[in-house]
């Protein structure tokens, strides 16, 4: 597998600390809960909750399409869900890339039949090429045309989620 570096690891974690510095303008004395998205956003959300100034509670959900579907059919489910409440909370989804935007679509809808005083995206990737539904990223890290990228949590099959940089993959045949 052939893969060029994209975004190198100095520009994530310079990119990572405007976005932190920006969620905690936004959020300062509000009561936040940011939920990261399993498992491609761990080492993102890692990063950006020690990019923060302010103290948010967090937890971690995990998505899931039923069995038989395809994610773009937008059929998803909990695989696991928060266990905080997030009832008259602002609630931040930090997610690694938004593709189709179903998987957002479906999150976001569940969490704000809870109560939550909002709730807003954070993605470090938002790639446009295969949008499907209508999500809007309201701190996003690096727009992206189009392409597969591994790298900083992102994986290809469980693998190159380790990689410190951010590496477009080229699937060669
Ligand atoms: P969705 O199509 O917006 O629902 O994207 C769902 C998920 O697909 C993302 O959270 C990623 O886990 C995965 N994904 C989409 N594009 C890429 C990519 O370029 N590399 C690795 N994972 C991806
Ligand atoms: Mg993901």
């Amino acid at each position: 597998m052939n893969k060029e570096v994209i975004f190198h690891k100095d520009v994530i974690a310079k990119r990572v600390k405007e976005l932190g510095q920006d969620i905690s303008k936004q959020y300062e004395n509000e009561p936040l809960v940011c939920i990261c998205v399993l498992k491609g956003a761990f080492v993102f959300f890692a990063d950006l909750m020690r990019a923060l100034t302010i103290d948010p509670e967090i937890d971690f959900v995990r998505l899931a399409s039923y069995a038989g579907s395809a994610p773009q059919e937008g059929k998803m489910l909990f695989s696991k869900d928060i266990e905080v409440s997030i009832k008259d909370k602002h609630v931040l989804i930090v997610e690694d890339i938004v593709d189709t935007g179903h998987s957002m679509e479906f999150l976001t809808k569940v969490l704000k039949a809870r109560g939550p005083r909002s709730v807003a995206i954070a993605a470090l990737v938002d790639k446009g090429e295969r949008r499907e539904c209508k999500v809007n990223v309201d701190f996003s890290g690096f727009a992206l045309d189009k392409g597969f990228i591994v790298g900083y949590g992102l994986d290809y099959d469980e693998q190159y989620r380790g990689l410190e940089g951010i590496y477009n993959l080229k699937i060669q045949d």
